[in-house]
């Protein structure tokens, strides 16, 4: 049987970004994802303009409510919440104030990326520089799939630093176990020995071809034979109860 989990990181939301392009492509990547073992999904499309991605609040919360009253017909088995996948500007701090886009479930906790394709990779200064700045702001960063940027894999010890400044680390659970680059795998295996990892995701875009889908058991799988059952626990599902839902209850 598959381990239970929450999905913090997930491209649900029609229209909004690269992901899902209709509501229907939406529930087929939800039933593909509970299939997994998800019981939870937050939806967290991009945003950021330096990334292409600015999509309207509204029109965001508008496509997410759709989402999830044809979710609670097909899949209604899963939760869902909502959140962004924000552009780590130097700025960011500014930019979740003006409720530009959306925290974790309306808590404090904002999940950040830095842009990592098409040859582009930013320096660990400005990673770094720009989470701190915007803990500095009263938020609290989640790093989105930590083990992906190369500035990261250059030198493991920088994301230990980052974690000590009190930065948390989401990880695609596909790079534990399924993805074929080493340096992702390693990186990701090592935050997982050192324990350093608190939310996983799917980073799910799309059931058509080149577009990635939920792949996370075999990663889990590996999570709990290769470190112990509370932190699995912990990683697969209960920081993010703790952090992100709780508050509902
Ligand atoms: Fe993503």
């Amino acid at each position: 049987m598959n381990h239970r989990f929450i999905d913090i990181h997930s491209h649900i939301i029609f229209g909004a970004d690269d992901g899902a392009e209709s509501l229907k492509e939406a529930i087929e990547l939800l039933k593909l994802d509970r299939e997994e073992g998800a019981y939870a999904v937050f939806a967290t499309p991009h945003y950021g303009m330096e990334n292409g991605f600015a999509p309207d609040a509204a029109g965001v919360m508008r496509n997410f409510e759709l989402l999830k009253e044809r979710a609670a017909e097909e899949v209604p088995e899963v939760k869902l919440y909502l959140g962004t996948e924000w552009y780590c500007s130097w700025d960011l701090g500014d930019r979740v104030h003006r409720r530009d886009a959306f925290r974790m479930n309306d808590t404090d906790y904002v999940l950040a990326e830095f842009l990592e394709y098409g040859g582009i990779y930013e320096p660990w200064e400005k990673i770094s520089c720009n989470l701190l700045e915007l803990k500095n702001r009263g938020f609290r960063p989640v790093l989105a799939h930590a083990e992906r940027y190369a500035a990261m894999q250059e030198d493991w010890n920088r994301l230990k630093e980052l974690r000590e400044q009190g930065i948390l680390m989401q990880v695609n659970a596909y790079d534990l176990e399924l993805n074929s680059s080493l340096k992702t795998k390693n990186l990701a295996r090592w935050l997982a020995k050192e324990r350093m990892i608190s939310f996983i995701g799917s980073d799910m875009h799309g059931t058509r071809p080149g577009k990635r889908r939920p792949r996370l058991k075999e990663g889990i799988r590996w999570l709990y034979e290769n470190t112990n059952e509370a932190y699995a626990d912990a990683v697969a599902f209960g920081n993010a109860e703790k952090l992100f839902i709780r508050k509902e209850e």
